[in-house]
């Protein structure tokens, strides 16, 4: 059987914002804003004790978002994540435990991997779009761009050190449908409340080229 295909989600914008929230209400705005500016998808990461009560908020009160979890790395977040309504499970990297979770689970996962090796492993269990993690520090663009002809089949959502400057080499690749980031929502901005900045943020984000959809 097949899993869950993520590329119908990712045509949905080229940045997904991943996002560390100090709180459920800050959440809330946070996602109001993000989706204001054009960026549906919504990365929370599993990383605060607000997180998973963020994400039940954002599905409940941000009907235009479409909240997933962030930093899965055990196998009981799957399930955790699922039950407070992530709609994509994404992870920085991947143990044996944690990919039978994810290939039981319901909703598109974006595992992590960091070479070839470990993408012919995600390849082999089914996965067709990976995170690529930490991108810049492993190899980035040039990495992507030189599995494309390897492993053609496989697309790629890298994340980890993009950001304006070199967001445009990642998306003029074909074998990347889109990248994953905090720059659209620093945490400065998060904790002064300035909703505002990242709306701007997320609108400039939201109009980036795509190789990857381009006609
Ligand atoms: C993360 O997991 O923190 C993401 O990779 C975000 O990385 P960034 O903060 O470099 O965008």
């Amino acid at each position: 059987m097949s899993l869950p295909d993520p590329s119908f989600l990712l045509a949905r914008a080229p940045v997904v914002p991943v996002v560390t929230v100090p709180s459920v209400t800050a959440g809330v705005k946070l996602a109001r804003a993000l989706v204001e500016g054009g960026l549906p998808l919504i990365e929370v990461t599993l990383r605060t004790p607000a997180a998973l009560e963020a994400m039940a908020a954002i599905a409940a009160e941000v009907p235009d978002a479409v909240v997933g979890a962030g930093t899965v790395t055990r196998p009981d977040l799957v399930e955790k994540s699922i039950a407070a309504g992530a709609r994509f499970l994404v992870s920085p990297g991947v143990t044996p435990a944690l990919l039978e979770a994810f290939a039981e689970a319901p909703v598109p996962v974006l595992p992590g991997c960091a070479t070839a090796s470990e993408a012919m492993t995600l390849a082999a269990m089914g996965f067709s779009v990976l995170k690529l993690f930490p991108a810049e520090a492993v190899g980035g663009s040039n990495l992507i761009k030189s599995l494309a002809a390897p492993l053609p089949d496989l697309r790629f959502c890298p994340t980890g050190g993009i950001g304006p400057d070199n967001v445009g080499k990642y998306l003029s690749q074909p074998n990347i449908l889109a990248v994953g980031g905090s720059w659209v929502c620093p945490n400065d901005a998060i904790a002064a409340g300035d909703w505002g900045r990242i709306v701007e943020l997320s609108r400039a984000a939201s109009k980036l080229y795509r190789a990857a959809f381009a006609g």
